[in-house]
Formats: C-alpha cells, structure tokens, sequence
C-alpha cells in the first residue's frame, strides 16, 4: 500500500454555481481543497461588487454544510467540513473603469473573460477583440495587478477553436506585457507552446483533458459526462499536456473545470457542457502522476504553482490519498461525475 500527501490543494478553475447545485457540489470541493477559483458564469453573471461579495457568502455557507446522502458524505461528515477553504472570486469580463476595478481589486482573483457564446452562460462575454475598445480596462488591470483569465476559443470548426485563438493570446500578451493572462484549460499542443513565448501567459490544465481524448467523448457510443467546452482532442494534444502537467512546468496549474450539470441537462437532446470532477479530482490525478512515476511532482501541479503565480497563501490542509480502489458513487445528488461507477485506483485517506 501506497499513501502520498498533498498540502493545501487548489483548483484554479471551479464552477460551483449556486442554489441547491451549490449546496451540492461546494462540499465536496471545500473538504480536499485548501482553495478554489470560482467562475463567474452565472446567470447573470456576477458583474458588481454587491454581487460578488453576496455570492462569496453564499459560497462559503454552502461549503461549511452538506446536504445529500451518498457513501462520500459520511466520510466529509466525520472529517468536518468548511472552516478551511478559500473561495478566490472572480468577476465576469466587461469593460469596467479604473475607479470600478480599484475598489473591488482586493476582492478578486482576477477577472474571467469568454468570447460571447462560446460555452455555458458566456451570452454576455465580449463579441469582438477590439483592443481599442477593451484598452482602458486592460491597462487598468495590468495597472492594478488583477489577473485575466481566458475561455480561449474562437467560434470556428471545433477542433481548431482553442488554436485560432493562440492570435488573439499573443496580441493580449504583446499588447499588454506586464498583465499576467491565463489560458483556462487549455488542451491543444498549440496553447502549450505559446507558453515558452510570452512571459506573460500562463495555464491551467483539467484533469479531463489529461486523460481524455476526442475518441473517448465521441468515438464509440456518445458519452455525454465527458462533453466539455474546449473540446477533448487529439492524442498528441493530449501529449503535450500530459508532458507539462507531470513535469509541473511553472507556468502551469490545475484547474477541474469541474463543471456540473443536472442529469437532464448532461443526458438530453442538446447536451449541457462541462464534467463533473470536482470529487475524484485528487484521487485521480494521484494514479495518473503515480502510473508516470511522476508523483513527486504534483505538489507542485495542484498547488506551488499556483501559489507562486498569483502569489496567493493557501489556508492550512493536509490531504493523504492512498492507493486503494474508490468506486466512483453513480451521482452526486442529480450530478452524474465523471467515470460514474467506475473504480479508479486511489482514494482519499484522510484530511487534516
Ligand atoms: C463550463 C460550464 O459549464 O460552466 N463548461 C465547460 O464545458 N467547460 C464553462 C467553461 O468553463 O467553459
Ligand atoms: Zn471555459
Ligand atoms: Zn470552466
């Protein structure tokens, strides 16, 4: 038997929605993670200060209780919940002024910026990169230190979407050399590289996009739990993320996307977007590094780096995981996760 620990886990891509998806799914992020990143893609999103400060409460309530009844619970029950978890808001992409972005920097994370339709709840993102337009917000955010993050994708052929948009990447980041970009989940070998060519860049990588390929989603029966906006692709995407992620380059950092859904909108004509990870994501990414023998190294992926990049302090947590099978619960209330049944070959042992 094999246990290994991580200290103060974050996901720097979370969406834990709100209401009773809230209620369900916060929980389980807030009883491994020390931290989370949490989108803005609300409906409608949270584009104001008041906004974003009743959310966060709301955030923080929900991960302090827990509200369903699978096998996991009992588990988060005994180890006691909240109390040891940071939400790290972010605002919606628009274009704000400088006196707006002063007031409400110590806030946030940073701010969260999707091209209009591209995913879930993005109707409201930007519709053209029009730098002109955008300049004053962005020099005020480089100004004042608050982080972009990007949906990177253009609305072309699907599989080129992520790639496309590596021109509008490099006009942000020459444009803006002192504004720290991240590229939000990233999954091509063409987002990848850009990572060596401006200083300024940055990203997070799912633990989906580690191990799934387009043929997973889409190349036997459709597997609705695995479809996600950017799109799962091709194996030597797949290398190429799989090569920075065991080696825990600097420049990158985990983030689920953990993304929920109810069951009747994942298994629908007209299937939601997103996967439901937030759960397995330790457990899985301890097998992945340990089947590499990289484990060593996801320390620094799922936690360092992060804190070095947005220079954050992470609240105190220990997490040990052990290489013992875990059965994936079929759903987490109405969440179907992904690999719902399925046995993965790690668990979590205990948190402290
Ligand atoms: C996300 C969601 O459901 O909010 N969906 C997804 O497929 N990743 C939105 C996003 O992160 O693009
Ligand atoms: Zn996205
Ligand atoms: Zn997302």
């Amino acid at each position: 038997m094999k246990t290994h620990t991580l200290l103060m886990p974050l996901d720097m891509h979370l969406h834990l929605r709100d209401g009773a998806m809230l209620e369900t799914v916060g929980p389980l992020t807030s009883y491994t993670f020390s931290g989370a990143v949490v989108m803005p893609n609300l409906v409608p999103p949270v584009t104001e200060k008041e906004e974003l400060l009743a959310y966060r409460q709301r955030v923080l309530t929900a991960c302090g209780q827990s509200r369903y009844d699978v096998e996991f619970d009992d588990l988060m029950e005994e180890e006691g919940l909240g109390g040891d978890f940071e939400p790290f808001m972010t605002l919606f992409y628009q274009n704000y002024d400088r006196e707006f972005l002063d007031d409400i920097k110590e806030e946030i994370i940073g701010i969260k910026l999707y091209p209009a339709g591209i995913t879930t709840n993005s109707e409201g993102g930007v519709k053209s990169f029009d730098l002109d337009a955008m300049r004053p917000t962005l020099q005020a955010m480089s100004d004042l230190e608050i982080p972009l993050l990007v949906h990177g994708e253009t609305n072309g052929f699907v599989m080129d979407r992520e790639a496309e948009f590596m021109n509008v990447y490099e006009l942000l980041a020459k444009n803006f050399p002192k504004l720290k970009i991240i590229m939000e989940h990233i999954t091509t070998k063409a987002a990848v590289e850009m990572l060596e060519r401006y200083e300024n860049l940055y990203a997070t990588i799912t633990i989906h996009h580690l191990l799934i390929t387009l043929d997973d989603v889409a190349g036997g029966m459709l597997q609705p739990h695995l479809f996600c906006k950017p799109i799962a692709k091709r194996p030597e995407d797949r290398e190429a993320l799989l090569k920075v992620a065991l080696d825990a380059h600097p420049k990158v950092m985990f983030g689920s996307d953990s993304a929920p859904h109810p069951q009747h909108a994942k298994e629908s004509c007209g299937c939601a977007a997103g996967v439901f990870t937030a759960p397995i994501a330790l457990q899985l990414l301890c097998e992945l590094f340990d089947r590499h023998g990289k484990l060593e190294n996801l320390q620094a992926f799922v936690s360092d780096n992060a804190q070095s990049i947005y220079a954050i302090c992470p609240e105190f947590k220990e997490v040990t995981l052990v290489n013992t099978p875990f059965k994936v619960p079929e759903k987490y209330g109405n969440v179907v996760p992904m690999y719902a049944g399925k046995t993965i070959g790690w668990s979590i042992e205990g948190v402290e």
